[in-house]
C-alpha cells in the first residue's frame, strides 16, 4: 500500500491501514473530543481480537515494562495509534492525558483503577472512584479532564490494548500528560 505525505505508519497489516482510514474519517469530522472519542471506540471494536490486527512485531512484549508500540502517528497531529502489550503483573504509573483517547483490548484482560484529584487548597491525595476489568473486546473512550486512572495487567496471560489518540504520540512519546506521585487509594 502506497502512504500518502500525510502519514507516518510503521509497517503494519492491511486491516490496520483500514483501520486507520475509518479513524481519520471519524477525526476530520471535528467534533468534539468526548464525542469524537466515542466514536473511534466504536470503530476499533469491530477488529479488536482479530488475527491480522497487528504484526508479530506490534505484540512483543518487554520483561521489565509494559511495551508502547507507535503503530501510526499522523504527519499532522490529529491522532496516534498505540499497541500496548502487558506481561502479567505489569501496570502503568497514574496519570492523565493529554488528548481524547479511545481504547480497545484487543487480547486478554485490562484492569484499571480511576481516581479523582481531591485538594484542601494545601495538601492533595488521589481518591480511587471505581475499578474496572476490561476483558477482550471492550472499548472505552474519554477526554481530560478527569482522566486520572492507573492501568495493570492483573490476568495471567499477555495483554494487548490498542489505544488511539488525538495526538502525535511520536512525537511526545507518549499520551501521558501528568504522572501523579501523591498519596492514592491503593488496592
Ligand atoms: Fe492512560
Amino acid at each position: 500500500m502506497t502512504l500518502s505525505a500525510t502519514e507516518r505508519t510503521a509497517v503494519c497489516t492491511d486491516r490496520m491501514y483500514r483501520l486507520v482510514d475509518e479513524i481519520r474519517e471519524t477525526v476530520d469530522r471535528g467534533l468534539p473530543p468526548d464525542l469524537t472519542a466515542y466514536l473511534v471506540g466504536e470503530r476499533l471494536a469491530p477488529h479488536l481480537g482479530a488475527p491480522d490486527l497487528l504484526t508479530e512485531a506490534q505484540l512483543e512484549g518487554d520483561p521489565d515494562r509494559y511495551r508502547q508500540h507507535v503503530v501510526h502517528a499522523e504527519r499532522d497531529g490529529s491522532l496516534s495509534v498505540v499497541a500496548l502489550v502487558w506481561l502479567p503483573g505489569q501496570h502503568t504509573s497514574i496519570h492523565d492525558h493529554i488528548s481524547w483517547c479511545a481504547t480497545g483490548v484487543h487480547l486478554g484482560e485490562e484492569s484499571e483503577r480511576r481516581f479523582r484529584l481531591v485538594s484542601d487548597g494545601r495538601t492533595a491525595r488521589l481518591v480511587a472512584t471505581e475499578d474496572v476489568v476490561n476483558p477482550q473486546g471492550t472499548v472505552c473512550g474519554f477526554a481530560p479532564p478527569g482522566d486520572i486512572h492507573r492501568v495493570s495487567n492483573s490476568g495471567t496471560g499477555t495483554a494487548v490494548s490498542i489505544h488511539v489518540y488525538g495526538a502525535d504520540i511520536a512525537r511526545f512519546g507518549s499520551s501521558i500528560r501528568r504522572v501523579y506521585r501523591l498519596p492514592a487509594d491503593e488496592r
